[in-house]
């Protein structure tokens, strides 16, 4: 069984959030914030740590204004970066939270060199990759966060749909985290009941370009991307491993032939617990689900190959 540390990287509107989501539930025993700007994360700890008197179990919460005093964590959760600015392409905010990515890696395998990495950072499955690479430690201890935010947003779509109330779907996306991503309608369930057995096949096309506009219905109204549900997903990921709970959700992990693909970390389901990922599911994909898979990690191929042709890894 693990401890019960957890370091965040990054203590913007995501990693704070999840930080005081873990404080609420009291899953954690010491949270840790660290940011670039280490006012940020002293402030936010402060503040957050003062909320902790109201929770269930007494969580410590702190901030790190160096990398050195966020030590020895059970899990890092990584979620700094920065946003894409108007007058930046595609690949300059690839290289620069990639660049992020490298410099906060070579910290926490310093720091923290048995903790498992959750990966939230955008573009989520190229940052997830660049772990793998660059953080030489077991592919199970490496995961990243977008599946359980975006079956989530999958399940909020169904809800709509159906009238039922939320926490009885089990909603499922594979994929990237972006344009490509897949949800699969077909073994969704509410209660237990398929999901094609309740909603019409025109539904179903609504429910999935629903789930596939989630960020960017977000970003329209507040002209920031979301951390609510972000944060939750987090938790629950963290939660699980701590509790060693083995729940499957989808995740972004490194395949090794897996899905007949490798050396590319895309969403698939999983099951989590106290190793990280401790079984990668392969699902039997008929042919137009094969096809669309391919579309999704070719995308992530893409972008890893725009760093490859930037010397990135070099
Ligand atoms: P934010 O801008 O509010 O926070 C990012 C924080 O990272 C800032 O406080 C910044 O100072 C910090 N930072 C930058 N460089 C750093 C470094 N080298 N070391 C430590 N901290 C550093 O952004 P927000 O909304 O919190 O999002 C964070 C990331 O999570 C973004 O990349 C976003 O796209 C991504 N995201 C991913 C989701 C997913 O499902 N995987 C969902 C939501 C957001
Ligand atoms: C989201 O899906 C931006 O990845 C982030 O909300």
């Amino acid at each position: 069984m693990l401890g019960r540390k957890v370091g965040i990287i990054g203590s913007g509107f995501v990693g704070a959030t999840a930080a005081y989501t873990l404080t609420l539930i009291g899953s954690c025993h010491e949270v840790i914030l660290y940011d670039i700007v280490p006012d940020v994360a002293r402030g936010k700890a402060i503040d957050i740590a003062q909320s902790a008197n109201y929770s269930p179990t007494g969580t410590i919460v702190r901030s790190a204004s160096t990398p050195s005093e966020m030590s020895d964590c059970d899990i890092i959760v990584i979620t700094a970066g920065v946003p894409r600015r108007s007058e930046m392409t595609r690949a300059d905010l690839l290289m620069i939270n990639a660049k992020i990515i490298k410099s906060v890696v070579a910290d926490v395998v310093k720091y923290s060199p048995n903790a498992l990495i959750l990966c939230v950072s955008n573009p989520l499955d190229v940052m997830t990759y660049v772990i793998h690479k660059l953080a030489g430690i077991p592919k199970n201890r490496i995961i990243g966060m977008a599946g359980a935010l975006d079956v989530s947003r999958m399940a909020y779509a169904i809800n709509q749909r159906v009238g039922f109330g939320p926490g009885q779907t089990r909603a499922i996306v594979i994929g990237d985290h972006g344009l490509n991503m897949i949800p699969y309608p077909e073994i969704s369930a509410v209660g237990g009941i398929p999901l094609n057995q309740l909603v019409s096949k025109e539904d179903m096309e609504a429910i999935i370009k629903r789930t596939k506009e989630g960020g960017a219905e977000i970003v329209k109204y507040l002209g920031t991307s979301a951390y609510y549900a972000p944060a939750r997903a987090i938790s629950v990921m963290v939660q699980a491993m701590l509790d060693d709970s083995r729940i499957v959700l989808p995740s972004s992990v490194m395949l090794e032939g897996e899905y007949g693909y490798e050396d590319v970390c895309v969403g698939v389901p999983v099951v989590l617990g106290s190793n990280g990922v401790e079984q990668i599911i392969e699902l039997d994909l008929d042919e137009e689900m094969k096809a669309k898979f391919k579309v999704s990690v070719d995308s992530i191929k893409e972008n890893i190959k725009i760093l490859e042709d930037n010397n990135f890894f070099a």
